[in-house]
């Protein structure tokens, strides 16, 4: 399957269309952003990176019953991919206080929470991503309730199958953020991706930051965090 024409670049992201008008082949690449794009820099490595490591998560969840975006990978940075119209909604799993949580409600964080939060984000990179419910979600007539339902149902179960697969790697998931979007029959499937730049991971004898947080903190070592979850869940262990 060949790239035909660039439909859209993103901050992490380049999106092709291809001869079938089905497909979609998403390109990886190094660029990396925070605070709605006011930080910018370069992670090298990241796109091979975050291409495999959404492709492994993917075949995990569709084997879990969650069905996903992912065709095929082709490259090192490139995947076929099922065109589907992205649902506007960022939505933000937690399983342990940290970031925007911790700051909006004065906590520390790495408190456990005894079950998962869930929060949804309108994807509006001009608004800055501002948080909303689902009665918000609603008005503006983002998604319909039923669909509203089915991607927290499916958000709740990648968290479940991810959770405890990370822990077999010694990694402790704090939180993470996913994308789902509507085929053209209207079937929701989980699209985007499921790498350190969208997912919180700490390692969970030491609590170091697998992430990029180490990007958005400048804590360095930015490279080399990637490199260690990437070993782990390619070695798995
Ligand atoms: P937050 O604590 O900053 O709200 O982030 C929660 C999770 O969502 C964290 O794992 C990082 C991820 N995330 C994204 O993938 N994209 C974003 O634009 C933001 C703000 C967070």
């Amino acid at each position: 399957m060949e790239k035909t024409k660039q439909l859209y670049e993103g901050k992490a992201k380049k999106v092709y269309a291809t001869d079938n008008e089905d497909l979609c082949i998403v390109s990886y690449k190094d660029d990396a952003t925070a605070f709605n794009g006011l930080k910018k820099g370069t992670i090298v490595g990241k796109g091979v990176v975050n291409n495999r490591m959404t492709n492994m998560m993917m075949q995990l969840l569709e084997k879990n019953g969650v069905p996903t975006h992912f065709v095929e990978e082709l490259s090192e940075r490139d995947t076929l991919v099922k065109k589907v119209s992205i649902v506007p909604l960022e939505v933000i799993i937690r399983n342990v206080s940290a970031g925007s949580f911790a700051k909006r409600y004065g906590v520390e964080e790495g408190i456990p929470f005894d079950r998962p939060t869930i929060e949804f984000s309108y994807k509006n990179d001009e608004l800055g991503d501002p948080l909303l419910n689902t009665y918000h979600a609603l008005a503006l007539k983002l998604a319909t309730k039923e669909e509203i339902e089915t991607i927290e149902a499916y958000a709740f179960k990648v968290n479940e199958v991810l959770k405890a697969y990370f822990l077999t790697l010694g990694v402790k998931l704090i939180d993470f953020k996913l994308e789902f979007g509507r085929l053209k029959d209207g079937t929701i499937v989980l699209a985007d991706e499921i790498s350190p730049d969208t997912c919180r991971f700490w390692d969970a004898k030491t609590n170091e930051k697998l992430d990029k947080d180490r990007f958005r903190r400048d804590l360095g070592g930015v490279e080399d965090a990637y490199k260690e979850i990437f070993k782990r869940v390619t070695q798995g262990k």
